[in-house]
């Protein structure tokens, strides 16, 4: 049985939260808080390779914001493409992986272009990992898996039997990575919205009222404060936990 010793979470994964009210609240159009937020991404980055953390997971557009008014769906688009066009050669030059998780093959061509020369070249980089999660949804991974094993199985490639956590985890988006140890979680709400459910499992949680557009690398030292103070469990007892560090 693994137990979590570690004080910085090697994984943090984040639900950025917040922009439109920010907008709102400045009596700007919601656009102008999904550009503001570019610079809390920027920020978070920076942090996190600073504190050491190994992967960074940002919840960028999950499977159901289609179903935001279209003009909102298009401006995200492009602010995604401007920020590839702006960050890419930042991120290189710092040493960071770049790479996007979701169904990447609903976004323009054009898109994908971008984001497939952002992962090429980074593709070496041995720094923080990455991922931005872009027309991502949790049930969308593990449905996504799980057909991936049932076709193997089908062909006669897997015995139906050696279908297992294990399997199942190795066809994820996020296949080789370690589950995420934090989520932070912007802008009140205290729930998951379908990001990584698998890899949540065993997750610290933290949320904040702090809107994304204001988040910055306090806030963070905040949530990493606050993981650093749990005791991970995974299961066992306490007595057993504090018993596997002597
Ligand atoms: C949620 O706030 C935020 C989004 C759906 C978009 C997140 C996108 C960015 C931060 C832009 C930059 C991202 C990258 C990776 C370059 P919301 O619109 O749901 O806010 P609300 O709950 O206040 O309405």
């Amino acid at each position: 049985m693994h137990v979590e010793t570690a004080i910085v979470p090697s994984h943090v994964a984040v639900i950025m939260d917040g922009n439109g009210r920010w907008a709102r609240a400045r009596g700007k159009p919601r656009h102008s808080g999904h550009r503001a937020g570019v610079k809390s991404v920027r920020e978070t980055v920076e942090a996190a390779a600073e504190r050491g953390v190994q992967i960074l997971t940002l919840f960028a557009f999950s499977s159901e914001n289609w179903g935001r008014p279209e003009d909102e769906v298009s401006s995200l688009m492009r602010l995604f493409v401007e920020a590839l066009r702006r960050e890419v050669a930042e991120l290189h030059r710092n040493n960071v992986r770049l790479r996007f998780i979701g169904a990447l093959d609903q976004l323009s061509d054009g898109l994908q272009a971008k984001m497939a020369d952002a992962v090429e070249k980074t593709a070496q980089n041995t720094g923080l990992t990455l991922n931005i999660a872009v027309a991502y949804g949790g049930r969308w991974d593990i449905a996504n898996a799980a057909r991936k094993l049932a076709g193997k199985a089908v062909a006669g490639e897997i015995d139906v039997d050696a279908i297992d956590a294990d399997a199942l985890s190795g066809e994820l988006q996020l296949a080789g990575l370690p589950d995420a140890d934090l989520l932070i979680r912007t802008g009140g709400e205290q729930r998951i919205s379908n990001f990584l459910l698998w890899h949540l499992a065993y997750a610290e949680l933290w949320f904040t009222d702090v809107l994304w557009p204001e988040f910055d690398k306090a806030e963070f030292a905040r949530a990493l404060a606050h993981f650093a103070g749990k005791q991970r469990r995974f299961g066992q007892t306490g007595d057993q936990v504090e018993a596997a560090k002597c």
